[in-house]
């Protein structure tokens, strides 16, 4: 369809000799809609779109994606500019409330989260019930399950107070959890958070430091932590946001709404690549033993797909890989690992990729995931915590999605119909009767 012409104002989709005329409704940016909130009841008929390739599942003003041209916009606001001169508090204020802060209002909501960042003592005790080998995705998704368990004083969705509790609530204790899921699966003891702390120098001291001695805070793993958040923190109705939608929308407390995000986003295909990607690397080991694996992503006959390449949005680059890249440097030469292997592999196989025809036409390019799992190696995370990082920051992205969806008037229960393919109506066999 031309998009040089003026967007249309309605539709018409005829099948047989039935024509039904609906309204498309136009974006601010981006692509329209087609309204078929009363195709079934007019027509008789649903619409087909299994993965949601072609569906807008909501109406929101929070995030805005260009695939084609690798944009990523929060609220209006370009990522790059929020990762180069924002911060990543300001970031979840922007996302939940539409505008960036004032001075006054940005000390006020660093306050509160600060405020808000231990958890109920009981919650170390709730820990002792996991293995110490536990995934620690496993143990996040437990324990901030079990948060409805600890906080029923915000679980009123009804209540703008407490959805506000709840929210800040979870925004402030992620990464205490998330460091508390990391500690308990090395054994180390609990690290209390210190509210002097600005929230990403808070987490990297829960997660390295140890009571034997002082924690010496790094400002450029610090700052690359606290870009990384931003960078995470929304993708509009992606797996797990959308799960997140789904489930607030029969009305279930924020605490479980964010868990079964969580658990959406483990999977290798959403937010389980950074973790997959870098095994990967790990696998394929040394530059020689890329044309193989480049071999067998092509081959359709074998499930093998190059992780962290690819995306179901950005047909061109991620433009989080980019701002990903530029951390990953600097940290590596913070930490003194230029000359990573594995970063050695990543670059050869990027080069390779972005030069090879099968992933020029399949539009497959690095995406945030690529570059996120050595970065976070370098900064001292085991591979299990990588996608437990993506969740910390993705939960302000989850709450501004789970908000808005809960204060749209026209909000009901999500409900997708289905194309039935199975047997007809039959009668009861006895078993005697059946070979
Ligand atoms: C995230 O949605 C979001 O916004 C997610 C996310 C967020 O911030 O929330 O951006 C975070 O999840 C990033 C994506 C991380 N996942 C990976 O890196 C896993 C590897 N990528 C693939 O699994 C895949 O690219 C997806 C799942 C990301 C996207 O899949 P699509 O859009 O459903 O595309 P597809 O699977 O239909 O693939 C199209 C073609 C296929 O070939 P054909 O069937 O057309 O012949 O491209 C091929 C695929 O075989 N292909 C790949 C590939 N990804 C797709 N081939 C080799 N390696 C890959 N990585």
């Amino acid at each position: 369809m031309d998009a040089k012409q003026p967007p249309a104002k309605s539709a018409t989709l005829t099948v047989g000799n039935q024509k039904w005329e609906t309204p498309v409704r136009p974006g601010t940016i981006g692509p329209s809609v087609v309204d078929i909130a009363k195709l079934y009841g007019e027509t008789g008929m649903f619409t087909y779109d299994p993965g949601f390739t072609s569906t807008a599942s909501c109406e929101s003003k929070i995030t805005y994606i260009d695939g084609d041209e690798g944009i990523l916009l929060y609220r209006g606001y370009p990522i790059e500019q929020l990762a180069e001169h924002g911060d990543f508090l300001e970031t979840c204020y922007l996302l939940l409330y539409g505008e960036l802060p004032t001075s006054a209002q940005k000390s006020d909501f660093v306050h509160r989260v600060t405020y808000h960042t231990m958890v109920h003592e009981q919650m170390s005790r709730f820990f002792q019930g996991f293995r110490r080998d536990a995934h620690p995705m496993a143990v996040l998704v437990g324990s901030v399950g079990a948060l409805s368990a600890f906080y029923h004083d915000s679980t009123d969705i009804a209540d703008p107070q407490q959805r506000l509790i709840a929210s800040l609530r979870m925004i402030a204790k992620m990464p205490t959890l998330a460091a508390m899921a990391f500690k308990y699966t090395i054994g180390q003891p609990f690290i209390y958070p210190k509210n002097d702390l600005d929230y990403a120098t808070n987490f990297l001291r829960m997660c390295f430091a140890v009571p034997c001695e002082d924690y010496k805070p790094n400002q450029v793993l610090a700052r690359a932590m606290d870009r990384i958040f931003i960078l995470h923190a929304d993708h509009e109705q992606n797996a797990s946001t959308s799960t997140v939608r789904l489930a607030g929308s029969s009305g279930a407390n924020p605490f479980a709404c964010i868990a079964a995000g969580i658990a959406c986003l483990w999977g290798p295909a959403h937010g389980g690549a950074n973790e997959a990607a870098l095994k990967m690397l790990g696998e394929i080991g040394h530059v020689d033993r890329i044309p193989e694996y480049v071999k067998r992503a092509k081959d359709k006959n074998d499930p093998f797909r190059l992780m962290g390449f690819g995306h179901r949005v950005y047909k061109h680059y991620d433009p989080r890989a980019k701002i990903m890249q530029k951390t990953c440097y600097e940290v590596l030469n913070e930490i003194g690992h230029k000359d990573d292997p594995l970063l050695g592999v990543a670059m050869e196989l990027e080069r390779i990729a972005l030069h090879d025809e099968y992933f020029i036409e399949k539009k497959l390019y690095p995406n945030i995931d690529f570059y996120s799992g050595i970065t976070l190696k370098a900064m001292g995370f085991p591979t299990a915590m990588f996608t437990v990082l993506f969740a910390l920051a993705r939960t302000v992205g989850w709450i501004a999605q789970w908000k808005e969806m809960i204060e749209d008037p026209s909000q009901k229960i999500g409900r997708p119909r289905q194309l039935y393919t199975g047997a007809a109506r039959r009668d009861y066999q006895p078993i005697s009767r059946r070979k």
